[in-house]
């Protein structure tokens, strides 16, 4: 089987080829292109959504035209259609912004129109989740359900129990800001630009984490959601109180004790839910996956775990957003086609 994904919910116009033979437990990458539109946006500190999904409507074609390996767009036509090899089309139809969702969306529907190739609707948050069932080298072993994924992205922050394909049981997840929302609000607060997880996460690695005692959202309470609008505040609160200019010292430091408090938090209820949901694997997945001390914290936190756990991190490419694992998530179950003028893309949609 194989999948040309398409995938715009948020800042990156992405189209990809996937695909996967019917034994196999993991999916390959054949090709995949991601126009991302960060550097249009760090101006505003954040996603405009306005300017993406007009950019999203320019970059659409040359992107699925680029994936499919056909010659360059002329005068806005895709030259030579063929979707030949292709067994179905698979779209990201939420959640995300709405404008972005619509432009992928509709180009999937009328390619699935033309080609008479199914439609599948994927949910974003499966996408990051199956972007660990990606064949990563030649020595790759997929996970194993039941599992337990730590889904930290901009938009979610989500601890999902699977015991099986597509079947998602929501343990917790925040309840205002997501993770990565955090961490670029005070990649802004500290002037780094955007997106701020990767910028916050360098400066951190020269900063001391106990330099500053931030608050560790929900840690007292017996439930699996997180909460980092408290941290934020926390982080805002401090910054006011130092004096101006900040160092790059104390900038260090604001981070370093910032970014230990965000994995505190998200370690600590990891922990819980593996008391309570015992699994064999844990699946880290969305753009924070790509922080380097989350990785190391989670890989220790799992490594002297009371049973053995195996922690599956995809390669960083795969955690921010793309099309791939779009793709990845559409191989496996039986997800129902929508037909192409039935289609919705939404803005909110609760994995099923
Ligand atoms: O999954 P993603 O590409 O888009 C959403 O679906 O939201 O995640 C983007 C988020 C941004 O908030 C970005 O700052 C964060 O992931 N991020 C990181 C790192 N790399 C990306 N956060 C912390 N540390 C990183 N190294
Ligand atoms: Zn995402």
């Amino acid at each position: 089987m194989r999948i040309l994904a398409i995938e715009t919910s948020c800042d990156e116009t992405a189209a990809a080829i996937v695909s996967k033979d019917s034994s196999s437990s993991f999916v390959v990458v054949e090709r995949s292109v991601v126009a991302s539109q960060a550097d249009l946006h760090s101006k505003y500190g954040g996603v405009y959504p306005e300017v993406a999904s007009r950019e999203h409507a320019k970059q659409i074609l040359p992107v699925i035209a680029e994936a499919l390996a056909l010659s360059v767009v002329q005068a806005n036509r895709l030259p030579d259609l063929s979707l030949s090899g292709i067994n179905a089309i698979a779209v990201t139809q939420g959640p995300g912004l709405i404008g972005s969702l619509l432009v992928g969306v509709q180009a999937a529907a009328g390619l699935s129109l033309v080609s008479g190739l199914p439609l599948l609707p994927v949910n974003h948050l499966a996408g990051h989740i199956y972007a660990s069932f990606i064949q990563q080298d030649e020595s790759f072993v997929a996970p194993r359900f039941p599992l337990l994924a730590l889904i930290v992205s901009g938009g979610h922050t989500m601890l999902i129990y699977m015991r099986d394909h597509h079947d998602y049981q929501l343990l917790g997840q925040t309840r205002d800001d997501a993770a990565g929302e955090a961490f670029d609000k005070v990649a802004k607060l500290l002037g780094l630009g955007y997106p701020g997880g990767p910028l916050v996460s360098k400066l951190a690695r020269q900063g001391n984490r106990e330099a500053y005692d931030f608050p560790i959202g929900l840690a007292q309470e017996d439930s699996y959601d997180f909460s980092f609008s408290g941290l934020k505040t926390a982080v805002l609160r401090q910054v006011k109180e130092l004096p101006e200019p900040l160092t790059n010292e104390t900038k260090a430091d604001v981070a370093a004790s910032f970014e230990k408090a965000v994995i505190e938090a998200l370690l600590m209820k990891t922990a819980k839910a593996l008391r309570a949901y015992p699994v064999a694997d844990v699946i880290l997945g969305g753009g924070v996956a790509a922080n380097s001390y989350l990785r190391d914290r989670l890989g220790a936190l799992l490594a002297h775990w009371q049973v053995p756990v195996r922690l599956h991190v995809p390669e960083i490419a795969l955690c921010t957003d793309n099309a791939a694992v779009i793709g990845a998530a559409a191989l496996f179950g039986d997800i129902k086609p929508c037909s192409p003028g039935g289609i919705q893309a939404k803005a909110r949609l609760p994995l099923a």
